[in-house]
């Protein structure tokens, strides 16, 4: 599989991963030839990289860190629980919230997460503008718990609410106006300060509306705010703010910046976590901080990077003990010409190497 730039797809290549709707309907399976018009489709969708099959690169898997079937599960599952909530009458003392539907998707991603070991984050979890908000919920939960079960402290039953106040953390924004839930641009101040209320609103929401668990209505609460004090809605400092929010305040923010979105073209992994070393100890909790940035792989598979000797590689493969110097396979030449046969270094072997840059 190869991580592709739109820009760069020419029509004919087949799709190396499947691409869904934001109710976690497939729209095109993996191997369906990306057509000039599906091409022109995905462009206008919001999506500006797909994974693709390519010939030479049949070998490089991208594995995701839970099963396909459950990510769709729970984006279907955020979707219609925030369709039932935004249909609820705000005044009312309930909400039309599926406790089920979700516990049963969470614990769904905590197994996932549980039983294969410890896992990195090793693909870019692509998004159209359409399918965002739910697939950025489920993979808040997931890089939520990712980073809280490698810590290897906290039960199942705390990571099954972990990922429930994650997936749930924004669910608040149903009772926010819809055109500014929906903007496609950025907010104005006073947009955005009816946006911030859906932290109060979902934390009302989810315990006395709801009947959830108070630690899953705190991460609703919880999630914008920062370490030192600056966030909101309540200005909490360090430890005050619980632990399971300031993990999912991590995800929530890495995945944002790292995905598609109607005004920004997304980040590549890298600098996604670079932003968020720079807010270590004022946005962020340090500790967490470094677990987080321990299983995210900076280069994922399959990307494309330039070497400091001028030589195009792509990485085949990522390991968590050297998360930053993947196993590569070099290309091209330093002037870009291609190899008749490609070679591999292990960037962890050979400190000589440096990756310069990432593309795509
Ligand atoms: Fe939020």
């Amino acid at each position: 599989m190869k991580l592709i730039s739109l820009k760069s797809l020419e029509p004919g290549k087949k799709l190396g991963r499947p691409i869904y709707n934001e109710k976690g309907t497939l729209l095109l399976g993996a191997g369906v030839p990306v057509t000039s018009r599906y091409l022109r489709r995905l462009k206008e969708m919001g999506y500006s990289s797909v994974y693709i099959e390519e010939k030479g690169y049949e070998d490089i898997e991208v594995n995701d860190v839970i099963s396909d079937k459950t990510r769709m599960e729970a984006v279907g599952a955020i979707s219609d629980t925030f369709e039932s909530v935004r249909g609820s009458d705000k005044r009312s003392d309930s909400v039309a919230l599926d406790r089920g539907k979700v516990t049963g998707v969470a614990d769904k991603i905590v197994d996932d997460l549980t039983g294969s070991g410890d896992q990195i984050m090793d693909l870019i979890d692509l998004k159209s503008f359409d399918n965002y908000t739910f697939m950025h919920s489920v993979n808040t939960s997931v890089l939520t718990v990712l980073t809280a079960t490698a810590v290897g402290k906290f039960t199942a039953m705390e990571l099954r609410d972990m990922a429930m106040g994650a997936l749930l953390a924004d669910i608040g924004k149903a009772h926010v106006p819809i055109e500014i839930v929906q903007k496609k641009g950025r907010l104005t101040p006073d947009e955005f300060a009816q946006m911030k209320k859906h932290t109060n609103i979902g934390y009302e929401m989810l315990l006395h509306k709801s009947q959830m668990k108070p630690l899953v209505a705190t991460v609703a609460l919880q999630h914008h705010e920062y370490f030192n004090g600056s966030g909101y809605p309540n200005n909490l400092v360090g430890e005050k703010i619980h632990i399971y929010s300031r993990y999912a305040a991590l995800a929530d923010v890495y995945d944002s910046l790292t995905s598609d979105r109607s005004y920004k073209r997304r980040l590549p992994p890298l600098v996604g976590l670079e932003y968020l070393k720079l807010g270590s100890g004022t946005h962020f909790d340090p500790k967490c901080l470094e677990h987080f940035i321990g299983h995210i792989a900076p280069y994922p598979a399959a990307s494309t990077v330039l070497l400091n000797t001028g030589e195009t590689a792509v990485v085949i493969r990522n390991d968590i003990k050297n998360i930053a110097r993947p196993m590569v396979r070099v290309l091209t030449s330093p002037d870009g010409k291609e190899l008749d046969k490609p070679h591999e270094i292990d960037l962890a072997k050979q400190p000589e190497y440096t990756i310069q840059s990432v593309q795509s």
